[in-house]
């Protein structure tokens, strides 16, 4: 049986339905009727709900007046002529009546603490935003940053938004090499950074990476601000480093927004598809603050007292949209852990939740997975009760998972909703509404008001039935969609509208829709890989490998991974002999090493398998569903009359 047709099956056998409880109802923002009539106003005039929309939640300097230009679809323009600043919607309007509530909970591995209210971020953000006016950063340049989970982190997006400068995040996991490629490609005139983070009882070294990245390429860069964290020995290059505590704490605090263009790139931000080159996925100002601010209110049920804690790192785009833009816009306060989930002991997630009060907890799968599998105990020993609602993101969450979750964690009483999106959509398109749906264990259920999700086939049609299976298609344009990809706008148009005519974004997912009209994700229909949540693109992998002297070729594949939903298991040829015993397992640790050198130590396989050749048809084409086969030790099936050389299967099953 297929991947696919095995999960199918675990999803048909999966009858379990959990009514949202009462006395959540009761206070939800939105119950059942409320959301039916936001359904009802987005079906009857799509345009017209997003403009009621954007009118009530934002705040503009300059009001627009036309909502969607579909002129030069799939081009989407939204709310053009309007003029805004995506930190004073966070910040600025807030402080009235917001001033002295806590913005930001920030907690170090260590246990220090940090708290920042919403006057407070309000004046860090304005010193930072001057501090980078005084490089000679200005409206449309673009800024790196590369730092760790900080709420300086946060400060930066903001200070970057007020000004008008596009900020692209570097996951600070990713490797100098994947650094360097990424400002090269944004032409960065500024890099954000800090001596180092902390991980797991260890320092991350970022200035170190920083170093590496800029010694060759880079040529854009002109400063390098260095906040103080570690404290560690760093490299410091006297003219382009400057501290941070040099130079930002005699700003004032005082900045005015610079008023932006509703379509004005806000951020970059660098992520996998089926080629070997990240592509800089690129967000506006306007729409993306819409969507990201009423997906919060919608699937988070935001209250005033709410501690919203969503574990993302920022170098992702659920940090963007749920640590920083949505929940800042709505007035909440967010929880911000720099750290490892089991530092100093298994319970730390929980002992955050405790001690911060934290209401609502957001995470991956991957994680509710290595959380389950340390035991009950650890959870049980810290008291969870202001925790309201639960959610789940970033790949697919198996019944067992969400079973757990609601349990143990949720004590079988607490919403979880398990939404659906990407760093291209923005803002979460397909989620359970807390109050409103009831959840199936594995199933994102329903889209949001104002997405227009559908399933096609693989000619392109719609298919209106239920318990159906196909692609995964959003057939009307929404605010916070990607407007295109950095510098490349054919490969947008190509990747996300190519496959069926420019009729449909196509997400790349497939899916099944059930008997009652909910969404179960099947996983990615290209060569993208989901490994602890973290997307990562199998040629990218296969590239990193080739250029390593004794690789001649690569070939890469996911494999179910029981915690990190997917691992990466990598095929290779050497140019020489195919090495065995002692010489192979040294060259596959050299080989994890340098993949980890050349992407980040998420992209190292798990395993690599020597092999003379690969399974290839007689017109070369790599045969991957076999590759996949094998790398799950499945018996093969498949028709291998086919290969140009048949003879090798065994040898790539590890047989030979
Ligand atoms: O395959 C889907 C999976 O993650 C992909 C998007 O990855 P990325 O752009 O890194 O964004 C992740 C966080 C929004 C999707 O194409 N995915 C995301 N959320 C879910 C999911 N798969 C199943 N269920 C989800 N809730």
């Amino acid at each position: 049986m297929s991947d696919k047709q095995q999960t199918i099956q675990s999803v048909l056998s999966e009858k379990r339905v959990f009514a949202p409880s009462e006395q959540f109802v009761r206070s939800a923002r939105l119950n059942a009727d409320k959301l039916a009539a936001l359904h009802a106003a987005a079906a009857k005039d799509h345009v017209g709900f997003w403009t009621d929309l954007a009118r009530k939640e934002i705040s503009w300097q300059t009001p627009f007046t036309k909502t969607l230009d579909d002129s030069q679809a799939p081009n989407y323009t939204w709310f053009a002529d309007g003029k805004l600043n995506a930190s004073a919607n966070c910040l600025d309007r807030h402080l009235a009546t917001r001033g002295n509530k806590l913005a930001i909970r920030f907690e170090g591995e260590k246990g220090d603490v940090q708290l920042y209210t919403y006057q407070q971020l309000h004046a860090e953000v304005c010193k930072l935003a001057n501090a980078l006016k005084s490089l000679g950063i200005t409206k449309g340049d673009r800024v790196v940053i590369y730092m760790p989970m900080v709420a300086e982190a946060v400060m930066a997006m903001q200070a970057c938004a007020r000004i008008g400068a596009v900020h692209s995040i570097v996951f600070g996991g990713f490797s100098a090499g994947s650094l360097r490629d990424r400002i090269d490609d944004a032409g960065a005139k500024l890099l954000i950074t800090a001596d180092g983070g902390h991980r797991a009882g260890n320092i991350v070294d970022l200035k170190k990476a920083v170093d590496e990245a800029l010694s060759e390429g880079c040529k854009s860069i002109g400063n390098v601000l260095v906040l103080r964290r570690t404290g560690h020995k760093v490299g410091f290059q006297e003219g382009r480093d400057i501290w941070w505590h040099d130079l930002v704490p005699k700003q004032s605090d005082r900045c005015e927004p610079e008023w932006v263009d509703a379509e004005h790139p806000l951020f970059l931000l660098y992520t996998s598809g089926s080629t070997g080159k990240p592509k800089g996925i690129q967000h506006c100002t306007g729409g993306y603050l819409l969507g990201a601010t009423v997906s919060s209110q919608w699937v988070f049920d935001l209250r005033e007292d709410d501690v919203f804690w969503c574990t993302a790192d920022i170098g992702w785009i659920t940090g963007h949209s749920y640590v920083c833009y949505g929940p800042l816009a709505n007035g909440a306060t967010i929880m911000m852990y720099e750290g490892a989930p089991t530092v100093p002991d298994a319970g730390r997630f929980w002992k955050i939740a405790q001690e911060h009060g934290v209401t609502i907890f957001y995470t991956a799968p991957t994680a509710i997975r290595a959380l389950m599998k340390l035991g009950d105990d650890w959870p049980k020993k810290y008291d969870l009760s202001k925790l309201r609602l639960l959610g789940s993101v970033g790949e697919p969450i198996n019944p067992e998972a969400w079973m757990w979750y609601h349990t143990v964690i949720g004590q079988e009483k607490l919403p979880i909703v398990d939404t659906w999106w990407q760093t291209e959509t923005g803002a979460i398109m397909i989620s359970p509404i807390p109050g409103a749906v009831p959840t199936k264990p594995g199933s994102c259920t329903k889209p949001l008001p104002g997405i227009a999700v559908e399933v096609v086939d693989e000619s392109g049609e719609i298919i209106k039935d239920n318990d159906v299976g196909g692609y995964l298609v959003v057939t009307k344009p929404w605010p916070s969609m990607l407007r295109t990809i950095w510098g490349d706008n054919d490969r947008y148009i190509k990747t996300y509208w190519g496959q069926f005519g420019n009729k449909y974004y196509v997400a790349g997912d497939s899916t099944h829709r059930d008997a009652d009209g909910y969404y179960w994700i099947m996983g990615r229909i290209d060569d993208v890989l989901n490994v602890s949540g973290h997307r990562l693109g199998t040629m990218e992998i296969e590239s990193a490998l080739v250029s390593h002297p004794a690789v001649a070729e690569a070939a890469v594949v996911g494999r179910p991974h029981e915690v990190k939903g997917e691992s990466v298991f990598a095929f290779v040829i050497c140019r020489g002999e195919r090495p065995i015993g002692a010489e192979a397992e040294k060259l596959a640790k050299e080989l994890r090493d340098h993949v980890g050198r050349e992407i980040g130590a998420l992209a190292k396989p798990d395993d690599i398998r020597f092999a003379e050749n690969l399974p290839k048809t007689r017109s070369g084409k790599i045969m991957r569903r076999l590759l996949r086969s094998i790398a799950k030790g499945e018996a093969i099936t498949q028709d291998v009359s086919t290969l140009e050389n048949p003879a090798i299967v065994a040898q790539l099953a590890g047989k030979a």
